[in-house]
């Protein structure tokens, strides 16, 4: 593990060619947030001028197997939506070497609200995938396939992945090899939760991955033992998720305050507050509290075994709500 304080234009200079297996990173949105004094907020006419020559050092570094998974977003401005991510991708295609392999969605469990009666909640957000060469690609699909839905297997007649072929204008497919089609691919919406929904490492960043993002991203893309970039590596969410996975981990982040934070945090030297977490029963998240005791005296509950059991199991309870126990931040 390897976290560098330091501007990461700089740092990846000395990152040698062909060295990484996946750069994941969620850099500095254009006009949003605020990482402190030293951090300057880019606007979004000045955005794709600025990010670029970073693509650039990538494509360098980057394995012919590697991947470069980009999370990021765009906002509104005078009541219309910046264009500069478009500006981004399409630039990218004409100036950097790096080819955009695929563009998934991430559809948040939570979202801002933005109080317009003239337009929608915002919550999704970009995820590009890019690649350095696609033939070369690492990609382990038999890792992250899905059960599938009861819907599924009543519509589908084939084989996952088998789509037939066209004679006379009509499908025909062989059922030969057919067994069964309990998993398939998942689709390329992803439904992450974010990090201040599932009140995971809230504490210290406005911003941070919730592990599960790069989770999926670092075992679908890379193998034990390769090395996995950050670019823009605030509290090291990325490193955690190496740190459960077996990956080597580089991160840069301009924040000392995030650097000594994430040092901590991957070290495991920071002592870790508990919640206990309200849900729907689709996983929407409700509130947090503190303690039973609290739930029972708002709630007016008198079933404390009843709802620690169902915490326990991570169960539903009988008041259609689900219950769970869950880190909340960290602290020094
Ligand atoms: C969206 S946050 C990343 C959060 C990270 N994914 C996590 O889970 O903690 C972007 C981070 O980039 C850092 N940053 C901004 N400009 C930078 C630069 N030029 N070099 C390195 N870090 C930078 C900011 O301080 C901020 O922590």
């Amino acid at each position: 593990m390897m976290i560098l304080e330091g501007d990461c234009f700089d740092l990846i200079k000395d990152l040698p060619d062909n060295s990484v297996d996946l750069v994941i990173t969620s850099p500095p949105y254009a006009d949003i947030v605020n990482y402190s004094s030293s951090v300057s907020v880019k606007k979004p006419d000045e955005y794709v001028d600025w990010l670029l020559p970073l693509f650039k050092e990538i494509h360098r570094v980057l394995k012919p197997s590697g991947s470069f998974i980009l999370n990021i977003n765009d906002n509104c401005k005078n009541g219309l939506r910046n264009t500069f991510i478009y500006d981004l991708i399409s630039r990218n295609n004409k100036e950097t070497k790096l080819k955009l392999y695929d563009t998934y969605i991430w559809h948040k469990k939570s979202g801002i609200p933005n109080g317009s009666k003239k337009r929608f909640r915002n919550m999704t957000e970009y995820i590009f995938h890019f690649v350095k060469n696609q033939k070369e690609l690492k990609f382990y699909m038999d890792r992250v396939l899905v059960p599938a839905s009861d819907n599924f297997k009543k519509r589908t007649k084939t084989p996952v992945g088998h789509q037939g072929y066209f004679k006379d204008g009509e499908r025909i497919v062989e059922l030969k090899n057919w067994k069964d089609y309990d998993l398939v691919r998942p689709d390329n919406v992803f439904r992450f939760s974010t990090a201040s929904a599932s009140r995971d490492n809230t504490i210290r960043h406005p911003a941070p991955f919730h592990k599960d993002l790069p989770c999926y991203f670092i075992n679908l893309l890379t193998d034990e033992g390769d090395v996995v970039l950050d670019v823009f590596s605030g509290i090291g969410t990325t490193g955690i998720s190496c740190n459960e996975l077996n990956r080597k981990y580089v991160g840069f982040e301009l924040n000392p305050k995030y650097v000594e934070f994430s040092r901590k945090r991957i070290e495991g030297n920071l002592t870790k507050q508990y919640t206990i977490n309200q849900y729907d029963l689709k996983d929407n998240f409700i509130r947090s509290w503190k303690s039973i005791t609290e739930i029972e005296n708002t709630l007016g509950f008198d079933s404390h075994n009843h709802i620690e059991d169902c915490m326990r199991k991570g169960n539903k309870t009988s008041y259609g709500y689900k219950w769970k126990i869950e880190l909340d931040e960290y602290r020094d």
